[in-house]
């Protein structure tokens, strides 16, 4: 008997390889959780990554290490469907599609864009314009009707909703479901520089896959209480990036006892970021455990993507099916 689901999720990420701490809180944790109620389909939305240069390099091995993080996370490919966006092409013909009811100005309007923009003025390509039309069609070609994503992406759900309207109000129809953005409810994760949101490109990261002695050594680098800079100088928990993690991390007591003594300097940061790193790395033990296991087999990750792929697109078929018969495109000879 199949349980009744409370809809469909669909979530992508660019393939970044190895994931680090961000990626876990802001992203992974969640779409493992979201498999108990939802009908889930992750994407690692290669095409997107297209883009921008840097994430055109290593495609293969970064799409390799991020499905494999996902798979020992907890992704379960007999749950949910994990898959390769470039292995269902139906995703291209639809983003063509949707890009006849797409006007050019609200693209160049998004702030996703403008930034991007910014800081790539010598590679604005067509691509990224279109990024958001790409994203709509991988939504709306599985017809999910709910996106976990951070709130960075709101402006795209945004979009993706008008798309389908504008879709469905042209074709008149109403194969195109509108998603809804499910706002990930996550702590703002910053880097071991205590300042900028975590990301490899900063190198402010910490990877799940890491050696217990790299991890430590890492969050022994972690910025605290910039104020603090002594050790008898009382600290502020409220503006320490450890701290905040300790409370994801640690057991509530902990947790308490930190907050107290680091306010009357009866801990120390270094003290206190020994103890982040002891629980971090007890938290991740099983994760990097499963991860080896997996990597020693290396085609299960891949056919659990091929897996993935076929069965995505079996849903992607039918869509594109009823969207064609929608716009009355002429039908093709059978295969
Ligand atoms: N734009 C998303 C990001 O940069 C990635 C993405 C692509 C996505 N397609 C998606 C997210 C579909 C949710 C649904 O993070």
């Amino acid at each position: 008997m199949t349980e009744k689901k409370k809809g469909r999720v669909f979530s992508g990420a660019r393939p970044t390889g190895r994931q680090h701490l961000g990626n876990y809180l802001g992203a992974m944790k969640n779409y493992v959780a979201l498999q108990a109620d939802y009908d889930c389909i992750y994407c690692i939305v290669d095409l997107h990554a297209l883009t921008t240069v840097e994430t055109t390099e290593n495609l293969t091995q970064n799409t390799f290490e991020m499905a494999l993080d996902w798979l020992a996370a907890g992704i379960d490919p007999q749950k949910s469907i994990i898959f390769v966006q470039s292995h269902v092409p139906e995703v291209t013909e639809l983003h063509t599609i949707l890009s006849m009811v797409t006007p050019l100005g609200k693209l160049t309007d998004l702030p996703t864009f403008k930034e991007k923009a910014r800081q790539q003025p010598h590679n604005v390509n067509y691509g990224l314009v279109g990024y958001p039309v790409l994203m709509t069609a991988d939504i709306v070609l599985y017809k999910a009707d709910t996106v976990p994503v951070g709130i960075d992406q709101a402006p795209h759900i945004e979009f993706a909703r008008e798309i389908v309207r504008s879709f469905n109000y042209r074709y008149k129809t109403k194969v195109l479901i509108e998603p809804q953005m499910k706002a990930t409810q996550v702590p703002k994760v910053l880097g071991i520089d205590g300042q900028r949101k975590m990301g490899k490109s900063l190198n402010n990261h910490i990877e799940l896959a890491a050696t217990p002695e790299e991890t430590t050594r890492r969050v022994m680098q972690m910025v605290t209480d910039p104020q603090r800079v002594r050790r008898n100088d009382p600290g502020n928990p409220d503006v320490c990036n450890v701290f905040t993690m300790h409370k994801i991390f640690s057991p509530a007591e902990e947790v308490e006892m930190i907050d107290t003594e680091c306010r009357r300097a009866g801990i120390g940061c270094v003290d206190c970021k020994r103890r982040f790193a002891a629980n971090l790395n007890a938290h991740l033990e099983p994760f990097r455990a499963r991860r080896t296991e997996i990597e020693q087999t290396p085609d299960q990750v891949w056919d659990a993507l091929h897996d993935g792929a076929r069965r995505a697109r079996t849903i992607a078929r039918q869509t594109m099916d009823e969207v064609r018969a929608a716009i009355g495109l002429p039908p093709g000879a059978r295969e």
